[in-house]
């Protein structure tokens, strides 16, 4: 991720309602080469004109991972961007030797979730009232990578 799509990764998930609103500070965490723990971020990009329409970042502690956020604009989904940065991912995680993914998502985001869940996730567990804006529950998943 370049400064540029970090910008423009900030633009799509304020655009998006479910996705999670980072600071600029958060991405310049999270994409600190000497950060602790470890991330990597992916973008998709448009074939036809290069501009980021999907990212993902994952943090990770061999043998876990956690998948912090990944989003597409709006007019971009249910075209398959999702399942190929989240494919491209798992490869990333399983050369780092990670064999375990979890994550959390808000028990209303039924999108996320059937996404989730078509990419083999299971739920794990629920933490009551965790998003302080909603007082909505987290859902926990998790994923074994083979
Ligand atoms: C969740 C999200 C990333 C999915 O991105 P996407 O590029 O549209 O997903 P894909 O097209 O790769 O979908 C792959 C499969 O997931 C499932 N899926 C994805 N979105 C779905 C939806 N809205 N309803 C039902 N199933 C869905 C389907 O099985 C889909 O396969 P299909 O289209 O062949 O039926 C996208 O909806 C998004 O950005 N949401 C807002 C941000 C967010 O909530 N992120 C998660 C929390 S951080």
């Amino acid at each position: 991720m370049t400064p540029a799509d970090m910008d423009r990764a900030m633009e799509i998930a304020q655009d998006l309602k479910d996705a999670p609103h980072w600071p600029l500070a958060a991405y310049l965490a999270a994409l600190e080469p000497q950060g602790a723990p470890r991330r990597i971020a992916l973008v998709a990009e448009d074939v036809k004109t290069g501009i980021v329409v999907g990212l993902a970042v994952a943090s990770l502690l061999p043998p876990q991972g956690e998948l912090e956020t990944i989003a597409v604009v709006a007019e971009g989904q249910r075209h398959g961007v999702a399942r190929r940065l989240f494919a491209a991912m798992a490869e990333e995680l399983r050369a780092a030797q990670v064999t375990e993914v979890m994550l959390e998502v808000r028990a209303s985001n039924r999108p996320a979730l059937a996404f989730y869940h078509a990419q083999g996730f299971v739920e794990t567990g629920r933490r009551p009232r965790y998003y302080a804006d909603s007082q909505e529950d987290a859902l926990l998943l998790g994923l074994r990578l083979k």
